[in-house]
């Protein structure tokens, strides 16, 4: 398994980029379902996801081609195939997102369920009643939902579901009724600008939706979506880490290729901690605060500050001086990062759907596991802020979000190494102490570890 070992207390200085959004390219990827003819997707991201998407739809029949560094090609060849398997789904939660084209360009589909995960309970059904107002007939079999439909027709949905509006349940009911007979008029959708960058990729391909980035959405349906090309935004989740890594090391990044306007929540919240936030058009300078405010955060649906940010804010404001407090209303158990921060010094407890974090205090380092995407992102910052040395497990979790983050944060002087563990990393001890029996596992401590382990020059994942 591969690691990151980090050595913090370095500030990063310099200039970076952000590569294409993730969760744009995602549900535009799986809209090539919906598509007569190829739909070729610029700036999209080298990682985990978007490779376990690209099987997903091989398996549904779509020729998914990289043509280019970036650059996609995607082409339905079998429109017979509609099985969306649980070996892929489980990886990933937005292989969902198949479930609107499915059915509105090959009237049938039979996804596994997606289940819950790491971030808590993720149900989907404002997906299923928004695909079944415009038509389409479910069924549970086995832990797949079976849906069928014939020519889906246009109406009136209110996809407002218990905490906000549905961000992969918008995309998929977009997509579906772009193909309806009809005008589809949807209210409360999600306001996002992965969604808003979807619905511009879906009219480059002749579809006919109005007002996304807004929550209501006027879609006249069309017989068919034909052939485009699109750029995938850039991603403002992979920029809003890279500023918390500029803040929480006392540094001062540039993060280029950034939309500052799709920023605004995070560029307050890191003003009112006390950094520097200069925007550009495209760019966003961060210079942090020698000393740092605590605050009390909520993170809400757009253009409220992005769950998806939470866990790295929290990890800054281990460094605030006082109490902070961070609320998440959309995730209100996302909060996996939180004993791991604890684990390398932080001081936080849990108030229901709140963290409490009490700062500044000193992070000397230790051996964590990442147990989702932006928890591990939270423990890379929280890494760099750190004394000493931190080694931080499962960082495959890391590399479904995140390109090639530890070359990224290496150009910004930071000290951060991806290396296997061998499976000598964990020594078992066999003595005899008083009372007799085995004692516990002996781990090596984190250095003499970082002497065994075989350092990657590259990853050579597929
Ligand atoms: C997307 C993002 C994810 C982000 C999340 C919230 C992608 C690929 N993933 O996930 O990174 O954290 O938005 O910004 O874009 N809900 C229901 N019923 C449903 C669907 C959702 O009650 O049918 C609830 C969820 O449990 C959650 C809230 O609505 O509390 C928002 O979830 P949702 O926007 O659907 O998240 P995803 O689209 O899965």
């Amino acid at each position: 398994m591969e690691m990151f070992i980090i050595r913090g207390g370095k500030p990063l200085r310099g200039i970076v980029e952000v590569q294409g959004a993730k969760n744009a390219a995602l549900p535009i990827m799986a809209a090539a379902i919906a598509a007569e003819g190829p739909l070729t997707l610029h700036n999209v991201p080298d990682l985990g996801d978007i490779r376990t998407q690209a099987a997903l739809l091989r398996q549904l029949g779509v020729d998914v081609e990289r043509t280019a560094e970036r650059t996609y090609r995607l082409q339905t060849r079998r429109p017979q195939e509609c099985l969306a398997p649980f070996d892929l789904v489980r990886r990933m939660r937005a292989s969902i997102c198949v479930l609107g084209p499915l059915l509105a360009r090959r009237g049938r589909a039979c996804v596994a369920l997606p289940g819950g995960c790491h971030i808590g309970h993720r149900p989907i059904d404002l997906h299923l009643k928004g695909l079944a107002a415009l038509g389409a007939d479910f069924r549970m079999q086995q832990g797949y939902v079976v849906g069928t439909a014939r020519r889906l027709r246009g109406t009136t949905i209110d996809l407002a579901g218990p905490r906000g509006s549905t961000v992969t349940g918008t995309c998929n009911v977009m997509t579906a009724a772009a193909l309806a007979r009809g005008t589809t008029v949807i209210h409360h959708a999600a306001r996002e600008p992965e969604v808003e960058d979807l619905a511009a990729c879906l009219n480059r391909l002749g579809a006919s939706i109005a007002g996304a980035g807004t929550s209501t959405l006027v879609i006249d349906g069309v017989d068919a979506l034909g052939s485009a090309a699109h750029s995938v935004l850039p991603d403002r989740i992979e920029a809003a880490t890279l500023m918390c890594a500029a803040v929480i090391t006392r540094g001062a990044v540039q993060i280029r290729r950034a939309r500052p306007e799709h920023l605004a929540a995070v560029i307050d919240a890191l003003e009112r901690i006390g950094a520097v936030v200069h925007c550009q058009a495209d760019r966003v300078t961060v210079t942090a605060a020698a000393e740092m405010c605590p605050l009390d955060i909520v993170a809400r649906p757009y253009p409220g500050l992005p769950t998806d940010v939470q866990a790295q804010l929290t990890a800054v404001l281990t460094q605030a001086a006082g109490v902070s407090r961070i609320t998440d209303t959309v995730f209100p158990d996302r909060f996996m990062h939180v004993s791991e921060l604890m684990r390398l010094g932080a001081e936080i407890h849990r108030e229901g759907a709140s963290a409490v974090v009490r700062g500044p205090t000193p992070l000397p380092g230790a051996q964590v596991i990442a147990s989702d995407l932006r928890a591990s992102a939270a423990l890379v910052l929280a890494g760099l802020a750190a004394s000493g040395e931190t080694i931080l497990r499962r960082i495959d979790h890391l590399d479904r979000g995140y390109e090639r983050l530890e070359e990224r944060l290496r150009a910004l002087g930071g000290d951060v190494l991806r290396t296997v563990d061998t499976p000598a990393g964990i020594v078992p001890r066999r003595s005899s102490p008083p009372g007799g029996g085995l004692v516990p596992p002996h781990f090596r401590t984190p250095s003499a570890l970082a002497e065994r382990v075989t350092v990657c020059s590259r990853r050579t994942k597929g």
